[in-house]
């Protein structure tokens, strides 16, 4: 999983989450996006680690034998969930937050 993931280290947990896309219409990428974010709150819930990843589905997808991904299936979001290092300084680690009025708009 390492050409999917190139952090992933012994002991991280990588969730594909995926979907069937139909002619009958359905919504695959909001049920998985949905899923994702379940299994993680529930993951952070219990103190583990936890993160979602869009961009590798893509490599997921290409390696759908090998990963042994049934057929009709697409990859949507890939969660790892892992144990934190807590060695870091998750504070100061984390990305820089926005402000509230940069990210949201009020009609007033
Ligand atoms: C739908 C979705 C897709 C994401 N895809 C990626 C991804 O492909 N690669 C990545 O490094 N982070 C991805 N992230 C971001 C991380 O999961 C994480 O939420 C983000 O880096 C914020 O963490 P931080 O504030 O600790 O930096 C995605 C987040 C969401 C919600």
């Amino acid at each position: 999983m390492k050409e999917i993931i190139g952090n992933v280290v012994p002991g991280n947990a990588l969730i594909l989450i995926s979907g069937v896309e139909s002619k009958d219409g359905g919504t695959p990428d909001f049920d998985c996006g949905l899923a994702a974010q379940n299994m993680f709150i529930a993951a952070t819930s219990l103190g583990l680690g936890a993160r979602i990843y869009g961009g590798p589905a893509g490599a997921a997808n290409a390696k759908r034998e090998a990963l042994q991904v049934p057929a009709g299936y697409k990859i949507v979001v890939i969660l790892r969930v892992g144990n934190i290092d807590k060695s870091v300084d998750a504070v100061s680690a984390a990305s820089t937050r926005k402000k509230a009025d940069e990210i949201v708009n009020y009609r007033k």
